[in-house]
């Protein structure tokens, strides 16, 4: 059996099914009724660390659907939350948070900015989370399993709010690649030092965390891959070289999705080989890059509006007010609200998707047609 997945730099290409495939056919696995989930990553997918930790997410953030700010960079749903209710679970609360909890079927533990990498830099500087993927991984995770066991063994388990310990090997575990550690990279390296050392860091983090999990007892991997971050408004209207060349056809910097590709591609390589070192676990690889890029190459077609529009934020003659802020501006009062109909636009706040492009790509992610191997969502812990 064999597919190719190939993506050619500037220029993505949809993946190529072999005749072969047909062979495999998906529809003869059960589905794996997964209880529980586990996540980890940064923004794309946090839904409440960084809330709970810091300072709430202000509004118009989830305006759309919640109708309150609840931790999303977003106007609505995330992603995850639309991988939870294709799976008929509820959407994951997030570990640190001790309000209104629940962790009966999973826990989230991204954190907005969370990184891969340590890049030796605080919260307070550069906005860097302090709960790092390692720190979710190796930190968090470990001692919410260990103490749900211990609770469970000492028969004094809330079972009505944990998740049983016999979940924990048939959980589905999700790796979200984000974006954090490229924006971090583009601010602090040449572009060479990130190609000769930061992606295979990157990527050698990546087998680690997959690994520690394996030790801890997860099985099923549902790994996400990095946006094109060359894509995001909040990098485009910044820059003044707006010639053909330095953006591509779609007004995305190429420079920086090279690097996403080549990083995309050293982990996509990293995961075929982590399937022969880890007899039992079932990777999935998931090309979030392709399923973005493809939204934003047909935005027109797909009901959206120009992609490089914000519906969030103002970013007018270099000044930037960030979503949901106030600014001084020219001695005026200047506040960042919402657009008037966000489910046209592709970007909330020139950096993360509103929920109609959650949506859009959760969609096209879920069936396994963008996945290596291309097995939908629901079906996930067969090898
Ligand atoms: C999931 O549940 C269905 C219905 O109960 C069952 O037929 C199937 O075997 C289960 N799948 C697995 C992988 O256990
Ligand atoms: C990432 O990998 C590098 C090199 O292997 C290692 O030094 C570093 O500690 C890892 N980072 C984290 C956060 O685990
Ligand atoms: C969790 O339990 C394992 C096995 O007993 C132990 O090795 C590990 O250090 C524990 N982790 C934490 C964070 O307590
Ligand atoms: C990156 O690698 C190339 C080829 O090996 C080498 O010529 C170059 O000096 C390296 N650059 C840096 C910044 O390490
Ligand atoms: C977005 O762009 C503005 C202006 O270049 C910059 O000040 C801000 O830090 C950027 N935001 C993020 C999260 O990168
Ligand atoms: C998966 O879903 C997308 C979006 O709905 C659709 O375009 C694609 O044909 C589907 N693929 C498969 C294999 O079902």
């Amino acid at each position: 059996m064999e597919f190719v997945n190939r993506l050619v730099f500037g220029i993505s290409i949809t993946i190529v099914l072999s005749a072969n495939f047909a062979a495999m056919d998906v529809t003869s696995f059960q589905p794996c009724n997964f209880s529980t989930i586990y996540n980890f990553g940064d923004s794309n997918s946090d839904t409440g660390t960084l809330s709970a930790a810091f300072y709430p997410i202000p509004p118009p953030n989830g305006q759309t659907f919640f109708k309150m700010p609840v931790g999303r960079v977003s106007d609505g749903r995330l992603i995850i939350d639309f991988i939870a209710e294709h799976l008929k679970l509820p959407h994951l609360s997030a570990y640190m948070d001790s309000v209104e909890a629940d962790f009966k079927h999973g826990a989230n533990f991204a954190s907005i900015g969370a990184t891969f990498v340590n890049w030796m830099e605080t919260f307070w500087q550069h906005g860097v989370s302090p709960f790092s993927v390692n720190t979710q991984i190796n930190n968090h995770f470990d001692q919410f399993k260990n103490r749900t066991i211990d609770l469970y063994n000492q028969g004094k388990v809330d079972i009505s709010t944990l998740p049983n310990p016999k979940d924990f090997s048939n959980a589905l575990y999700v790796i979200n690649i984000g974006h954090t550690d490229l924006s971090v990279g583009f601010r602090k390296l040449s572009t060479e030092q990130f190609q000769n050392t930061t992606l295979s860091t990157m990527a050698q983090n990546v087998t680690d965390y997959v690994q520690a999990l394996y030790r801890m007892g997860a099985r099923t991997f549902w790994i996400q891959n990095a946006r094109p971050i060359g894509c995001f408004p909040n990098s485009t209207l910044s820059i003044k070289n707006s010639k053909l060349g330095f953006l591509d056809q779609n007004g995305c910097i190429k420079s920086q999705n090279d690097i996403a590709m080549e990083l995309n591609k050293q982990i996509k390589d990293k995961v075929i080989k982590l399937r022969t070192q880890l007899a039992d676990a079932v990777l999935t690889y998931v090309d979030v890059y392709t399923a973005e890029y493809d939204l934003i190459s047909n935005a027109k077609s797909q009901g959206f509006t120009d992609p490089m529009k914000i519906c969030c934020g103002i970013y007018e003659n270099g000044v930037y007010v960030q979503c949901g802020k106030k600014e001084n501006i020219n001695g005026k009062e200047v506040y960042a609200g919402s657009c008037e109909n966000p489910s046209t636009y592709i970007s909330w706040d020139g950096i993360h998707h509103t929920e109609a492009a959650n949506y859009w790509i959760a969609n096209r992610i879920i069936n396994g047609s963008l996945s290596d191997p291309p097995i939908p969502i629901t079906r996930a812990c067969h090898k």
